[in-house]
């Protein structure tokens, strides 16, 4: 197993407050990693860790085989749906596309092609020229996953990327997520929905209060938690309350 995304006793901390409680992971390359775990967890605070947005008080990290501290090479492996972001509303999807494009230093042609294949991918293409402020959630989050790949990165971070979203916004995202896994893209998906993580993951990690409190295939869960024929509702909360 090649390891992708690795971490060894992450830790932080805010005003005393342990967010994440020396933690370890692993993800394998190609893995559809589902992070799950209530509100409050550390969830986020784990993720921007990870992708380098904030520096972790204790721990080690590395992704795509990079050090923490080389983040351009690490910048260039990933892409991050973050929680809750800020759109420019006023620009369309395309100068949206074509904004990040540019960032990543894109030559014209290939941006171009880039984009187009995005908006198709992620199904904006009739609406490439409206502007992102008359979108509604699910298709701003659509566009949020097709500025997450514009540079073709290998791994994807998304934190809890069908949030706010109606059935058919969440099914159309875990549809784009599941084939682009099957491209070959290693994601790490943060969620607090049970469904979604048992429906995509093929592993499971379960965080509770900063901690780790499950790591493995459903069946392994199973077993662990001895709830044999345990749904993950069940076995969630069997480990994060005190049934
Ligand atoms: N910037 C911050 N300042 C202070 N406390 C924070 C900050 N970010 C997160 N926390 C706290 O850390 C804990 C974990 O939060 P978070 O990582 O956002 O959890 P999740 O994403 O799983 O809901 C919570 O108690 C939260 O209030
Ligand atoms: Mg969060």
């Amino acid at each position: 197993m090649t390891e992708i995304i690795t971490a060894k006793n992450l830790t932080k901390a805010f005003g005393g407050r342990v967010a994440v409680d020396h933690i370890d992971l692993d993800v394998a390359a190609g893995e559809f990693y589902g992070f799950l775990g209530p509100n409050g967890a550390g969830k986020t605070t784990t993720i921007r860790m990870l992708t380098g947005i904030i520096e972790p008080d204790e721990g080690e990290v590395t992704v795509g085989g990079y050090a923490s501290g080389n983040k351009a090479s690490i910048a260039r492996v990933i892409g991050v749906v973050p929680e809750g972001r800020g759109f420019y509303e006023w620009m369309t999807a395309a100068e949206y596309l074509e904004f990040f494009a540019d960032l990543y230093g894109m030559k014209s042609d290939e941006k171009n092609e880039r984009i187009d294949s995005l908006l198709e991918k992620v199904g904006l293409t009739e609406r490439r020229n409206s502007r992102v402020g008359t979108y509604s959630r699910g298709m701003k989050q659509r566009l949020a996953l097709a500025r997450a790949l514009v540079h073709n990165p290998k791994i994807l971070f998304l934190d809890e990327p069908t949030l706010g979203l109606d059935p058919q916004g969440q099914e159309d995202i875990q549809r784009l997520l599941k084939n682009l896994n099957k491209e070959g893209v290693t994601i790490f998906l943060s969620s607090h929905l049970l469904n979604e993580v048992s429906n995509l993951c093929s592993r499971i990690v379960i965080l509770h209060n900063g901690r780790i409190v499950a790591n493995g295939k459903l069946t392994e869960l199973q077993k662990e938690t001895s709830l044999p024929n345990g749904s993950l509702t069940e076995i969630f909360l069997h480990l994060t309350h005190t049934l």
